[in-house]
């Protein structure tokens, strides 16, 4: 059954679809589930295990877990995909860099200044949108990079395939870090004390480690470091007292309202890009998505659906961080991509389960690196 929803995964050609077309599949998953989605303690047949993944433990208590829940989400993986080969030399280099101002045009921003880390923060800035080194605002809200890494897709319109893709975005960006070139960062690094140490024990035998895609893997490293297990992953890996009766209740919800056509998975979205507005549109039009990067008229509005873990914390929500009550965020989307009036009791229901999803990194994660501590200081 997971098939026929992975055949909504991101593929080049399945970006071409108009969004109705790609909502098909799981229209047809959700009828063939009818049975078991109503079934709370369904006893329904476990189905094996084929992702191997390491889920159930207890497999008797698993069985409690409904079928549609057991199918649509699993638990966070111990490590992120792409991890195998990072190295603690390489962490500990992609931290520093994460927090380091050094390379931004102004040195006045680090990765960190809009994914925040520091005092436990959940990887945002809590700005509908985030001011860069040059002191303007993007358009967009800044997405948490907790949990990132486990995403088919980065950023809104989809436009990177993983982390080390991705990391080399902000830096050049001319509204975010904003440096000229990719030897202007790898300049300012050789001019920074400490680095050339760090690089050399991160990629060692290279006689020049300081590169710009070797900034790009090592702040990836970092990231894939950023996992954030929740409640929600115990109550799946069958601890089912993980989770309150209240909180059952608003996963049975969100179940039943079929938010999980499109939140689904381990990091409960960020595998498809769909549509804003399926039904109903968004008030704000003024950023059109997938469009802006392909410029074919099925890509209008077309944003990746966004993971919802630690949902409650990163306020304000959207792509223009436009809304700023998460309750208002879960009526406004069952009202758009569902054409569904949520009562004031269900929105309820679903935001008390989705504080079962918060979840904090690893306790050094926010710590200021000793290299860019001084870069720090006001
Ligand atoms: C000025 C603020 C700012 C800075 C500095 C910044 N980012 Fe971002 N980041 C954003 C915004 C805004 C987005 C969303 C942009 C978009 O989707 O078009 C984003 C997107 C991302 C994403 C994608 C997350 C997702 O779920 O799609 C990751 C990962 C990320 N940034 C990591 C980094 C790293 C690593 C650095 C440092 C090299 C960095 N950012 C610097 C604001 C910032
Ligand atoms: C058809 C796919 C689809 C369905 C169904 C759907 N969503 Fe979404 N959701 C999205 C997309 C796409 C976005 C990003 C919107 C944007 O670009 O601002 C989003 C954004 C959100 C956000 C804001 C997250 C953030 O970080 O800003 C929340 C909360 C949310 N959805 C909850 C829900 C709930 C609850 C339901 C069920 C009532 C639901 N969604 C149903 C596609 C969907």
């Amino acid at each position: 059954m997971y098939g026929v929803n992975s055949a909504r995964l991101l593929s080049p050609g399945r970006l071409a679809l108009p969004a109705s077309r790609r909502l098909k599949g799981a229209v047809l998953l959700f009828s063939l589930l009818a049975a078991g989605l109503t079934a709370f303690t369904s006893n329904a047949a476990q189905p094996s295990d084929p992702d191997g993944d390491g889920v159930s433990s207890d497999p008797a208590t698993r069985q409690q877990i409904p079928l549609a829940v057991r199918i649509f989400f699993k638990p966070l993986p111990d490590m992120m995909p792409g991890g195998e080969n990072d190295t603690p030399e390489m962490i500990t280099l992609g931290r520093s860099l994460f927090f380091e101002r050094g390379i931004s045009l102004a040195k006045s921003q680090s990765c960190n200044d809009c994914h925040r880390l520091d005092e436990q923060r959940p990887g945002v800035d809590n700005l509908p949108t985030s001011p860069g080194a040059k002191g303007i605002s993007g358009t967009r809200n800044s997405p948490t990079v907790l949990n990132a890494g486990f995403q088919s897709i980065q950023f809104w319109d989809g436009r990177a395939a993983d982390l080390v893709e991705q990391a080399k975005g902000p830096l050049l960006n001319p509204i975010e870090m904003a440096m000229r070139t990719e030897q202007d960062v790898v300049d300012q690094l050789h001019n920074t004390e400490g680095y050339l140490a760090l690089f050399e024990r991160a990629f060692p035998g290279r006689s020049d480690p300081i590169t710009f895609d070797n900034v790009a893997r090592a702040i990836a490293a970092f990231q894939r470091t950023l996992i954030a297990p929740s409640r929600f992953d115990r109550y799946l890996k069958g601890d089912t007292a993980a989770l309150t009766t209240k909180e059952k209740r608003g996963l049975d919800r969100l179940v039943h309202a079929h938010c999980i056509q499109c939140h689904n998975s381990v990091p409960v979205g960020g595998r498809y890009l769909e549509k804003l507005g399926v039904y109903h549109p968004y008030e704000n039009q003024s950023d059109a998505g997938r469009f802006e990067v392909t410029g074919k008229e099925d890509d209008r509005l077309i944003f990746k659906v966004p993971m919802l873990r630690n949902v409650t914390r990163t306020a304000p929500y959207f792509h223009d961080g436009g809304v700023a009550d998460l309750r208002e965020a879960v009526r406004l989307m069952a009202w758009m991509q569902l054409d569904l009036e949520l009562n004031p009791t269900e929105i309820d229901e679903i935001v008390r389960f989705l504080h079962a999803l918060e979840g904090n990194p690893p306790i050094d994660a926010g710590e200021r690196p000793a290299a860019s501590a001084k870069e720090h200081q006001p």
